[in-house]
């Protein structure tokens, strides 16, 4: 068989298996795959609907190269978008800040910003410990080890009042009836506790955004990421909170992505 011919093959397997991009796909597969029996091992889990970042390992976020497992939530390009929207916000990037991350998944979120923030350090928090050390690798993947520290946690519960100067969140917020009707990749190998927002998508909303509030400085900053159709809800919460200067961020899309807010 010539090369043109087996990369037909494995393109005509992802298309029928329903995947749009499978040239791109293969691509990704090509360059990471040693030999064609793990081409074609690495073809077959992602005719079988398994994430790409799963079969690969690993997922650019940021400037980041991050490791990715079944344990978290493979970061998405619009989170980029709540990394913007704090660093828009920090006037001075050599301040000694202290930052945390709820919910921190693959570390993803704090681990960008203390890579464009030299002198801040912080905590990534989530209550998977599986997650966790999935985290740990990736500061440590990143050279950021010495300023992040990661534990577990419910939400902020264990937080001090009033000693953060940021707090970022990207909560689970999908309503739990939605999550069977989303993609395979996504339904089928993402972790549902990173997910699954319950009834309505915004229950962990109503819990986190006055833990926020709570455990910031006062002028400190928050922002969390929302579904597309979650702005008017969750900016009443964060003006309910007590916030000021309560903003929306789009993403490149388009859609409502962050809300953001300062505490007086
Ligand atoms: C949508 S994912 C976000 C992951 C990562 N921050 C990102 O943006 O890619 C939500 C995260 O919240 C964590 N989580 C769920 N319930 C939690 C709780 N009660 N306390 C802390 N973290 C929680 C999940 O384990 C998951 O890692």
């Amino acid at each position: 068989m010539t090369d043109a011919t087996r990369k037909a093959r494995w393109i005509e397997q992802l298309k029928s298996a329903g995947i749009e991009e499978a040239a791109i796909d293969l691509r990704h597969i090509l360059l990471a795959a040693a030999d064609e029996a793990q081409i074609d091992d690495m073809v077959s889990r992602r005719a079988n609907r398994e994430p790409l970042s799963h079969i690969l390992g690993d997922k650019p976020f940021w400037t980041l190269d991050l490791k990715v497992t079944r344990d978290v939530l493979t970061p998405r390009a619009d989170t980029e978008t709540l990394v913007e929207t704090v660093l828009k916000q920090v006037t001075d990037r050599s301040r000694a800040l202290y930052i945390a991350d709820f919910g921190t998944g693959s570390g993803a979120i704090l681990l960008a910003l203390l890579s464009e923030l030299p002198d801040a350090a912080g905590l990534g928090v989530d209550i998977s410990e599986s997650a966790l050390e999935i985290a740990r690798e990736n500061a440590v993947r990143n050279a950021l080890q010495d300023r992040a520290t990661f534990r577990t946690g419910n939400w902020a519960e264990t937080i001090p009042d009033n000693s953060l100067d940021i707090a970022v969140s990207n909560p689970p917020y999908i309503a739990s009836a939605v999550i069977d009707t989303l993609e395979p990749e996504v339904r089928d190998h993402e972790p549902r506790l990173a997910l699954d927002g319950g009834d309505d998508g915004l229950g962990v909303y109503h819990i986190l955004i006055p833990e926020l509030f709570r455990v910031l400085k006062p002028g400190g900053l928050m922002a969390v990421e929302i579904g597309y159709d979650q702005a008017a809800p969750v900016r009443a919460l964060a003006e309910a909170a007590g916030f000021d200067d309560v903003g929306l961020t789009q993403d490149l899309g388009g859609q409502p992505r962050v809300i953001s807010g300062r505490k007086p």
